[in-house]
């Protein structure tokens, strides 16, 4: 496959609002050993991307400082040393950054296949909410079948994975969402319960709804003042997974339930880890989520799309708040 001398891309010309975003032309980037160049044909959008233009997130070393944590598209060029890919075929990627772009290249391993039936948006949609929910609430939360799962921003990107991966793996699954349109749309996916937290306390429901245990897992992007809230909802042995701090990273905490209720308290971020970690991440995916998606048993919720050059309308939706799922950029 021919690849040009020079791509469209979708730089961050200044830390700031959404305006900041602009399309500009660039050489293609070129694949190392070990990585494959794609040809992007769609791009996901994530909250993350939105912090990177703001100057709150810089890219980690090494990665590219173009905006865009995802991508589907075809391989157009190989690295040395790769040889489970080949030139022309459909992958979705996990990048460490650079998906805003019509070339992207990234670590061999960290491309998935497209699911049976799956075009290029949805398999855009993929890479970024389900490494993080799969690292998070399997890897980190250990997530069991028969336990009771808690997840906040049940309508976001990472929300609408989480609800449906853990619905699958046999959890009772409970979600939290502003208003009765993302509450409806939580339970749609399988929420057993939707919590609408701009009319009742998370934790006064939780409590009611379990007969006073709590739940065994939270998976938690808002911090602030959920963070006590959190571990007063947490049953025995019960964990707390962070990803995000929503309403801030610092909070005065009563530590005493965290020993008397054997509480484990966890987190990370998905880009700054390894390709090796990344990559076992990626086995994990193709063999127990794959599958799932291959006959649609769960499926990326997409709000919208946009040109690649409209990258900036599409962050200022995702900064509205308004969307329910993923917001994705077509290249
Ligand atoms: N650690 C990691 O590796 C990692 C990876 C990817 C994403 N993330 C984080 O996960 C979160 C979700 O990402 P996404 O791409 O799915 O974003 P998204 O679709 O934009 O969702 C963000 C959600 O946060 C909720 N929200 C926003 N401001 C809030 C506030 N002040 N208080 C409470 N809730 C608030 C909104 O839900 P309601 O309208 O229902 O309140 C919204 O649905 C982001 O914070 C992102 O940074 C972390």
């Amino acid at each position: 496959m021919m690849v040009p001398d020079g791509m469209t891309c979708v730089e961050i010309s200044r830390p700031g609002p959404p305006e900041a975003l602009v399309a500009v032309r660039r050489p293609p980037p070129r694949p190392a050993a070990g990585e494959v160049l794609i040809k992007v044909a769609a791009a996901g959008i994530n909250r993350p991307d939105v912090l990177q233009r703001q100057g709150a997130y810089p890219a980690p070393p090494g990665a590219s400082d173009l905006p865009g944590l995802e991508v589907a598209g075809t391989i157009a060029a190989l690295g040395d040393g790769v040889a489970a890919l080949q030139p022309g075929e459909a992958v979705c990627a996990l990048v460490p950054g650079g998906g805003y772009a019509e070339y992207c290249a990234v670590d061999a391993r960290l491309c998935l296949p497209l699911p049976d039936g799956y075009d290029m948006v949805r398999a855009a949609a993929l890479p970024e909410t389900f490494f993080t929910v799969w690292h998070n609430v399997v890897e980190r939360g250990r997530l069991q079948a028969g336990e009771t799962f808690l997840v906040h921003g049940g309508a976001s990107g990472i929300g609408t994975t989480a609800i449906q991966l853990a619905k699958a793996l046999g959890a009772l699954v409970f979600a939290t969402a502003s208003g009765a349109a993302k509450c409806e749309a939580c339970r749609r996916l399988g929420a057993d319960l939707a919590i609408d937290h701009t009319a009742q306390d998370f934790v006064e429901v939780v409590k009611a709804e379990t007969g006073g245990r709590g739940v065994d897992v939270i998976l938690d992007m808002v911090g602030g003042d959920y963070m006590a809230r959190n571990i007063r909802s947490l049953a025995a042995d019960g964990r707390l997974v962070s990803i995000a701090f929503l309403r801030g990273s610092t909070a005065e905490l009563n530590m005493m339930p965290v020993m008397l209720k054997r509480l484990t308290l966890t987190g990370s971020t998905l880009r700054p880890q390894s390709n090796d970690a990344k990559a076992r991440m990626a086995e994990g995916l193709r063999r127990t989520v794959w599958p799932l998606l291959s006959s649609g048993r769960i499926a990326p919720v997409i709000h919208a799309t946009f040109p690649l050059a409209q990258a900036a309308e599409a962050h200022r939706l995702m900064e509205s708040n308004a969307h329910i799922g993923k917001i994705v950029l077509t290249v």
